[in-house]
């Protein structure tokens, strides 16, 4: 409900009384699909950030707890590939093709999401034990991490400034709010309170053991 604080510079002025706190994950029904699919891109960013301090930590040599990478790599295996990307393959790739003016972008895509799916099942089988001892077994796991990276990040770069934008141009109003519905149904148990909540504490999990918990620790000195 607005109340009336009183006059501001000679103005009355409306203020609307601030949320309370403890709506983090509810506020889904009034958030756009791109915008769900934009903070998942978010998510898995966290994630690769721990591949990235994976291999930095294979590189100063040393014997690296590679528990985090294993973890990380199943957060986006059910995460990213099992759930992130059959959405973009089921929503939004399909429309993008019945316009027929971005198949090569979407053919792009497309093996993108299978090579990663096949990156990351390396990654888990590799550090599975937690441990990996063989020199031959380190380097190809760092070569997996950074493969990763180097290709989904500009992978959700492209899609959240291409592809998501265009999705608008091509998509009526209608299938918007269709697709809206069907995923916020679908992230209603993933990506609502509180398996938003259950998905971040994980994430934070992750990150603290792998040492990437802090974003301050990213600031250059
Ligand atoms: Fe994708
Ligand atoms: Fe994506």
């Amino acid at each position: 409900m607005p109340y009336w604080p009183g006059t501001f510079l000679g103005n009355l002025v409306q203020v609307t009384r601030p949320q309370p706190p403890g709506k983090f994950g509810e506020e889904l029904p009034s958030i756009s699909p791109t915008e769900i699919l934009s903070r998942e891109h978010a998510i898995m960013e966290r994630l690769m950030i721990v591949l990235e301090s994976g291999v930095a930590s294979i590189v100063d040599g040393g014997d690296t707890d590679l528990l985090p990478v294993n973890h990380a790599a199943i957060t986006i295996k059910e995460f990213g590939a099992d759930h992130h990307m059959v959405d973009e393959e089921q929503f939004i790739f399909p429309k993008l093709r019945e316009a027929g003016t971005m198949d090569r972008l979407v053919d792009t895509l497309e093996i993108q999401h299978d090579k990663g799916r096949e990156i990351i099942g390396r990654i888990i089988d590799l550090t599975r034990s937690g441990h990996v001892d063989d020199p031959g077994r380190l380097n190809e796991l760092a070569g997996h991490c950074m493969s990763f990276v180097i290709m989904y990040r500009p992978h959700a770069a492209w899609e959240e400034t291409v592809v998501f934008p265009a999705l608008y141009d091509i998509a009526s109003e209608n299938y918007i709010d269709n697709i809206n519905l069907r995923m916020h149904d679908e992230e209603r148990s993933l990506m609502s309170d509180p398996g938003l909540r259950k998905l971040m504490d994980n994430l934070r999990k992750i990150e603290r053991a792998a040492g990437t918990a802090d974003l301050g620790s990213f600031t250059p000195r």
